[in-house]
């Protein structure tokens, strides 16, 4: 089994960076590969919204989002992560989200395989758990509209400086065992 993780924040080590890696630790205990991607690294542009993959099942881009794409249709689980920036995910994360059009057919149909096992992690500095509950779920339905199955979302809240998630062993272990139990 390959699990890829795909990181939305711009800070390595960060909150979300080290929640990423617990769900990818998890898996590797399970005996999973894994791979981590940090998208603020990938050099790409946002979507030019050319229709191209309406007609054609590929990206005309030609840059970092080919191996993402690869990613995505190979990989069997997957943990995508983002803190929130502005009551919203980042715009790195943003990014690549429209980039997935290209893994979409025109009736709305995916262009990856189904039943592939999804984790969500985010980091809020926000104190209150709900308070952008909207935004995870309406990530939950991207990644259901390309027929994964979301098994868990782990946000860590009320925190600012980098890797201070470390101090919430609670919200630690649970993305841990979402990793070690992804295809379970
Ligand atoms: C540009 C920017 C915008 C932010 N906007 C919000 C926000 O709207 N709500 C919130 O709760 N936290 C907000 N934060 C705080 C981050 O979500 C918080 O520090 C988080 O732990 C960062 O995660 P990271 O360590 O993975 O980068 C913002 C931070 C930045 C840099």
């Amino acid at each position: 089994m390959k699990v890829v993780g795909f990181v939305g924040s711009p800070r390595k080590g960060g909150n979300t960076d080290v929640l990423v890696q617990q769900v990818l630790d998890g898996a590797v205990e399970a005996g999973a590969d894994v791979e981590k991607f940090y998208i603020n690294e990938m050099d790409f542009k946002g979507c030019q919204g050319c229709n191209y993959c309406r007609a054609v099942d590929a990206c005309k881009l030609d840059d970092d989002m080919q191996k993402a794409y690869d990613a995505l249709k190979k990989a069997d689980g997957f943990v995508f992560g983002s803190p929130i920036y502005f009551f919203q995910f980042t715009g790195q994360m943003r990014q690549f989200i429209d980039r997935c059009w290209a893994l979409v057919n025109p009736d709305f149909t995916p262009r990856i395989d189904g039943g592939k096992k999804a984790v969500v992690v985010g980091a809020q500095g926000n104190p209150e758990q709900g308070a952008f509950q909207s935004v995870f779920d309406e990530f939950s339905q991207i990644l259901q509209m390309f027929g994964m199955d979301v098994k868990g979302t782990f946000v860590d809240v009320g925190h600012h400086a980098p890797g201070e998630v470390k101090e919430n062993a609670e919200l630690m272990g649970q993305a841990k065992t979402a990793g070690s139990q992804l295809f379970d």
